[in-house]
Parts: structure tokens; C-alpha cells; sequence
């Protein structure tokens, strides 16, 4: 069923009283059960009324998302998880430093938000951005909101109002179109482990950003290799194929010579190539038929990061063939690139 779907736009330059009077009616659609898109730090969500049963089942019909994907609760202060959920002093520790910012934290929930909205788990993962638009909403809705990506299921998350409308026009009640996200990949998730926490999905708080709180950090084996058949997720969504063109997308390790020889000896006429700005000269000598596409520096990340959903869903539209994209290290923000890439290429690596 289409919706009409309304478009509010906000700005940077919106003081913060014409935002919050901007912002009021879509405040008021998500205390009644509507579902409305947002910008964040990291990409666009879809919200609606985290205690709500009625509200989250638009959410999951919307998106196409199967109802065992559990949802992000989006806060507008770190100290409001304790409404939620069971928090304790390494969830301060953790949100002292990182909080309002882009970690969700896993944590045992209360009974107050339903089992719909977490996907039947007895965990919540809970999430007070950063983005000034996300946090006003939150604050003016005065109810916890559950919000995944604002993507339809199986298609890159969101970083622009342009995806969002694409994605969401005739689905959302509202959709707020605020600036490019800022960082450009969704949050890093990690789950309470003991006296230590489980990375479930790494984002721009790095392994590196928490070890340095002194707090042991385990990998969850799902962020960097495919589940075997019979493993359980520890997080649903890592179950799901995620962020995947239909273009077939191979990750190539190796020098720039052989990597332009490889691609030479495929012979595929329509062909894409994600490149690090210093390279794009090279292969555009070497193949003058490919379309390229600038993912920046080689060791700028954040600008990777920025990039890559925008890039990746550009390339959907041009039916290639397929798509050669370079492997990231897996260091620092790296692992976040490594994560989304090789969901991307369904884990096909070529190492040269
Ligand atoms: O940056 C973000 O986190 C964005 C913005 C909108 O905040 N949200 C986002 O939501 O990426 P979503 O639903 O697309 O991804 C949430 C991930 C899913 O993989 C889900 O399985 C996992 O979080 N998750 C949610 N609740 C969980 C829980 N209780 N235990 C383990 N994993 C959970
Ligand atoms: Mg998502």
C-alpha cells in the first residue's frame, strides 16, 4: 500500500528554535504510531515509537525486513537506557566517552519495550546519536525510537536525502531530508560480555577506540567471515545478505599491475572499478573501457566511508557487469570498510 508521504527539510543553517518547530509535527506522528525517515551521524533511519507494537510492525512492512531482525532504540541521553533496559558501569564507561555518538550498546531489556521490537531476544541494543536532527526528534517525541537504516531490505544504507526519498516515498509518513550523514556506515554495535564487550558490528568507534578504555574487546567471528550454516547469529542481521548491488562485486588484494592484468584477461565488456583517487590515472590507462569510480585516498578512510553506500548504489543503476572494488586492511575504521565490502562482494576475494 503507497502512502502520501510528506518531505520536511531541515538545514545546518536552521537555528535551533526553526528546527524544533520543523521538526514538531513529525515529533507528534511518532507519538501516534507513524513512521518517519531521519538523518543521523551515521546513515538514514526509519523510526517509529520503540514501545509501540503496532508502530515497529510498519517498520519491519516497509522495509521488506524479516520481523526476527531486532531494531536499534534511539535515545536522546545515555542515562535513558536505564528506562529500557538493565545498564551497569561498563555501559557508563562506555557512554561517558562515546556518548551521544555512533556506538549502540547490547544490553538485557526491560519489559516495557515489547518483544516485536527486539525481534523476540531478550536483549535491547540501544543507540543516543549524535546528529543534531536525530537527537531533537528523539527529544521532541518524548518516547524511545526504534529505527533501522531507512533502506529497503538488501539494499546499501542510506547517507543522502536522495536515497532516502528513492527508497521510502509512498512508505514513510514523513520524511525529514537533512545533509549527507557524516560518517556514512551504521553504527558499531557491541554486546556486554562479562567484564568485556563483543564486537557485533564494527562502525567508526574502532576495537582500538574502546581497548583504550582499558576494556577487553572480542570479535564476533560473523564481522569478518561468513556464519557456517548451522551458527547461530549473535546479532540477526549478520544472517542476512546485506548492502549487495546486483552486479556482481569481487574485491581484489594485490599490486596495481596485476590487478589490471586480472581484470584485463576476465573480458567483461561493462565494467566498474571502486579506486582509490591515486590509482584512478593508472587504470584508466591500462582500461580505457571501464567506468571508474573515486573512492578517495588510499589512506584516507573517513572519506571511504563517506563514499562507499553512495558509490555502491550509483554502480546498481548502471547494470555492470561487475564491480572490482580494493580489500581494506582490517585496522581501525578499516574493519567497518572490510565488513560492508565483503557482504557486498558475497565474500568473493581474488588475491593476486
Ligand atoms: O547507525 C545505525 O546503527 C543505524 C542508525 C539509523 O542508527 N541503524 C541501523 O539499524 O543500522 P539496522 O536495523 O539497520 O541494524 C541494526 C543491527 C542489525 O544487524 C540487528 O540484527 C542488530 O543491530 N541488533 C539489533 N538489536 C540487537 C540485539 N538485541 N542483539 C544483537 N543484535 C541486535
Ligand atoms: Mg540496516
Amino acid at each position: 500500500m503507497r502512502i502520501d508521504t510528506r518531505i520536511i527539510e531541515v538545514n545546518d543553517s536552521d537555528s535551533t528554535e526553526s528546527l524544533r518547530e520543523k521538526l514538531m509535527p513529525a515529533a507528534e506522528l511518532i507519538k501516534n504510531g507513524g513512521l518517519v525517515a531521519f538523518p543521523t551521524e551515521t546513515v538514514y533511519g526509519l523510526g517509529a515509537d520503540a514501545t509501540d507494537p503496532s508502530a515497529t510492525a510498519r517498520i519491519y512492512e516497509a522495509k521488506g525486513r524479516p520481523s526476527d531482525n531486532p531494531l536499534i532504540i534511539h535515545i536522546a541521553r545515555p542515562q535513558d537506557a536505564e528506562k529500557y533496559t538493565y545498564t551497569g558501569e561498563l555501559y557508563y564507561r562506555l557512554a561517558e566517552r562515546f556518548m551521544p555518538g555512533p556506538l549502540t550498546v547490547v544490553l538485557p531489556a526491560k519489559s516495557i519495550i515489547p518483544p516485536t521490537t527486539r525481534g523476540g531476544l531478550p536483549t535491547v541494543a540501544v543507540r543516543c546519536p549524535s546528529d543534531r536532527v536525530a537527537s531533537t526528534l528523539i527529544e521532541l517525541s518524548g518516547v524511545p525510537i526504534a529505527a533501522p537504516s531507512a533502506n529497503l531490505s538488501g539494499s546499501p544504507s542510506p547517507t543522502t536525502a536522495v536515497h532516502v526519498i528513492s527508497d521510502m516515498m509512498g512508505r514513510a509518513d514523513v520524511i525529514i531530508a537533512g545533509a549527507d550523514c557524516e560518517f556514512g556506515l551504521e553504527s558499531t554495535i557491541v554486546q556486554v560480555d562479562g567484564g568485556g564487550v563483543k564486537l557485533l558490528r564494527p562502525g567508526k568507534i574502532t576495537v582500538e577506540d574502546i581497548e583504550a578504555l582499558g576494556i577487553e574487546v572480542s570479535v564476533a567471528g560473523a564481522v569478518t567471515d561468513r556464519l557456517a550454516e548451522d551458527e547461530v547469529a549473535l546479532s540477526p542481521g549478520m544472517k542476512y545478505r546485506h548492502y549487495a548491488p546486483k552486479a556482481p562485486v569481487l574485491l581484489l588484494e594485490g599490486d596495481r599491475t596485476s590487478c589490471a592484468e586480472y581484470i584485463r584477461a576476465e573480458k567483461c565488456e561493462r565494467v566498474a572499478l571502486i579506486c582509490y583517487s591515486e590509482d584512478i590515472g593508472f587504470y584508466r590507462a591500462e582500461l580505457p573501457y571501464a567506468d571508474f569510480y573515486d573512492f578517495g585516498g588510499g589512506n584516507d578512510r573517513m572519506t571511504q566511508a563517506h563514499r562507499l553506500f553512495d558509490i555502491l548504489r550509483s554502480a546498481d543503476d548502471m547494470n555492470y557487469d561487475v564491480i572490482y572494488a580494493p580489500l581494506p586492511k582490517k585496522d581501525g575504521i578499516g574493519l567497518a570498510l572490510y565488513n560492508r565490502m565483503i557482504r557486498a562482494a558475497a565474500y568473493k576475494i581474488i588475491r593476486l
